[in-house]
């Protein structure tokens, strides 16, 4: 059985459109109520001692969500971004943000610079938030960044190992995701780290993203807690 606690939790925040709709409410409240939750999840998430997080925010695909509601999530990351820099001093978090940055508006890649810069010398738990972030467009520009360095010479295709290719992606420098969770009932990973998640576990709970706290943290500990990790080997 595994026994530690997970070291790396990804997290599939869904469902905040749901929990808006039933109560009458903007799809873009329940959004702002799902980035309330992130904050609660990863204070908790540190005091359990999750040494990494990391969060999916905004999808390659959610671009084509109606303007308004893409309007509402781009200025709630301007917004959440800002506040993280008091609450990653406060907590001492460092922060990595995920996904192709360059797709995002000038004012926010310069916000995501700050952060990251300014918690850099933090030593307390990293949390990754992907943003404009798909998998499988992230494996392309992985790819495109080792071809460069194969033109120039700097790396031979014999060279070309999971490790090697691992460096020019993303998640770089940070250890593969031990436990996935995803909130709102979906089965299913929607182009989140398809490479990294290859050998995590997978937990589903069924409550919307909004609704999700520190008790259904800890049955997702629990449950990983619980399971016993084969890697492929027959014990
Ligand atoms: C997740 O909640 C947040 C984002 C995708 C930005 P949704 O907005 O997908 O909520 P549902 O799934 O429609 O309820
Ligand atoms: C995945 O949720 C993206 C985020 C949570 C940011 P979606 O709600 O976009 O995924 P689908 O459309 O249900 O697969
Ligand atoms: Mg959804």
């Amino acid at each position: 059985m595994e026994r530690n606690v997970p070291q790396h939790i990804a997290i599939i925040m869904d469902g905040n459109g749901r929990w808006a709709k039933r109560r009458n409410l903007p799809r873009n409240e329940g959004h702002r109520r799902g980035a309330e939750t992130l904050r609660k999840v990863i204070r908790h998430a540190q005091k359990r001692g999750i040494a990494y997080i990391t969060v999916y925010a905004f999808s390659t695909e959610n671009w084509s969500r109606p303007k308004e509601e893409v309007d509402g999530l781009m200025n709630l990351l301007r917004t959440y971004l800002k506040q993280n820099l008091r609450f990653a001093k406060k907590e001492s978090l460092k922060f990595k943000i995920i996904g192709d940055i360059q797709g995002l508006d000038a004012d926010l890649q310069a916000q995501i610079k700050k952060l990251e810069e300014d918690s850099s010398q933090n030593v307390g738990m990293q949390v990754n938030i992907a943003m404009n972030y798909g998998g499988r467009d992230e494996v392309i520009r992985a790819i495109r960044k080792m071809s460069e360095n194969l033109l120039k010479g700097g790396l031979h295709i014999q060279e070309i190992s999971e490790e090697v290719f691992e460096s020019y992606l993303d998640t770089a420098q940070i250890p593969e995701p031990d436990l996935m969770i995803r909130t709102s009932g979906e089965l299913r990973t929607s182009n989140f780290m398809p490479w990294q998640l290859a050998y995590s576990e997978f937990y589903f709970a069924e409550c919307l993203w909004p609704d999700f706290d520190e008790k259904q943290f800890d049955l997702a500990i629990e449950a990983y807690m619980d399971r016993r990790r084969r890697f492929g080997k027959s014990e």
